[in-house]
């Protein structure tokens, strides 16, 4: 039987993986830069995380939310001691896609409307509602396309007022850095004005930390940096460092009712036992710390390059915008320096999520092989 042929492959084959270095099936090592999308966290194989999997999938990998779980409750506790987030509760779940898609479910349910505002060049996920409030018409299909959605210039707080003021919106989505949409932020002006205004109007205020969630921005969260307090938060990407997990931490002005949200996989004990070590891992190796600081390194290094005109983002969620597009930059890049990078919606920015346990003598290499590829 063939795969059903939706994704443009690179011909590598990793097979193994160590911290920031993924190796293929001849042991060549690559550097990772990009973390399979931002997912990988705490680093390929971090043995604390392969013990704790190991150790939960021999005594219980899955048992359905119709029983108690303790692994859902200790995950619970331990993000909110490491994300310094108070007051909200835990709706676990398996991507980020779900997880928007149940914060978008919920803000219609709380507010009893449906219409949803997004921003230009948002991405939200594939799912029916959340693909209806991505910036990208080539993926939606006419089924996706009767959600009651509304775009808005991000970082423009007038049009935003004049939309709300309509008094017919469930809710406002947003990621705070934008990933695949090229690494842009908002002013913390219009960050506080759109939660001022959510609450006026009545709106639910999510925030989309699907990838800038879970310390890469520097901070646990991304919207922390701007003193905002979303109603729901939703989480994926770093929260289980490759295990399918995904979340949304609701406000507990929400009041949950029985069968409101559900899933059969959400929360699975073996879910959980990953979550929970990618916490202990964060907390104890000081991750957040390491992508802060790593940041100012690489903004410096990136400084003495004249092509790269602009960084972009915070912490080890950064966007190198050059002079010129660069699609085969990046393919130099991996296959004659084997360092992986990612690409976005602008084509000339090269988009640099690597685990956060990166040293930095390993941007070194990197920043040795960008100045032999654009030699
Ligand atoms: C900000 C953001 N939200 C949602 C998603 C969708 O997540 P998933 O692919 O896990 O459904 C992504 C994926 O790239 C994302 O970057």
């Amino acid at each position: 039987m063939e795969l059903f042929d939706v994704y443009p492959l690179y011909d590598i084959t990793p097979v193994k993986g160590e911290g920031a270095y993924v190796f293929d099936e001849n042991n060549i090592e690559y550097l990772d830069l990009y973390g399979g999308h931002a997912v990988i966290s705490v680093g390929h194989s971090h043995p604390l995380y392969v013990k704790a999997i190991t150790d939960q999938v021999n005594k219980l990998g899955f048992y359905s939310n119709s029983i108690k779980n303790p692994l859902q409750k200790e995950l619970a506790e331990k993000l909110e001691t490491v994300s310094g987030v108070k007051d909200y509760s835990l709706f676990l779940c398996n991507s980020g896609a779900e997880a928007n898609e149940n914060a978008l479910k919920l803000a219609s349910f709380q507010t009893g409307k449906d219409k949803v505002i997004y921003f230009e060049k948002a991405f939200h996920g594939r799912t029916s509602g959340v693909v209806a409030v991505t910036d990208n018409e080539g993926i939606k299909a006419p089924f996706n396309k009767g959600h009651h959605a509304v775009k808005l210039a991000f970082d423009d707080t007038e049009a935003l007022e004049n939309e709300l003021k309509k008094g017919d919106v469930a809710a406002v989505i947003f990621e705070v850095i934008q990933g695949v949409g090229g690494l842009d932020e908002a002013s913390t002006e219009f960050y506080k004005k759109a939660s001022e205004l959510c609450e006026k109007h009545g709106a639910i205020l999510i925030a989309d930390e699907v990838q800038a969630g879970y310390g890469r921005t520097g901070d646990f969260f991304a919207f922390q940096k701007h003193g905002i307090r979303p109603d729901i938060i939703s989480m994926a990407k770093g929260m289980g460092n490759g295990f399918p997990i995904g979340g949304i931490l609701i406000d507990s002005k929400i009041q949950a009712k029985p069968g409101m949200l559900g899933t059969t996989f959400g929360g699975n004990h073996l879910a959980c036992a990953a979550g929970i070590a990618v916490l202990e891992i964060i907390e104890k190796e000081e991750l957040i710390g390491n992508a802060k600081a790593l940041f100012d390194y690489v903004k410096e290094h990136a400084a003495q390059i004249p092509q790269i005109k602009k960084v972009k983002g915070r912490g080890l969620m950064i966007g190198l915008e050059f002079d010129f597009e660069i699609a085969s930059l990046r393919k130099k890049l991996l296959f004659e320096h084997h360092v992986f990078t990612g690409a976005a919606s602008n084509k000339k920015l090269l988009r640099i999520l690597p685990p956060l346990n990166i040293k930095q003598e390993q941007f070194d290499v990197f920043f040795e092989a960008l100045n032999m590829a654009l030699s």
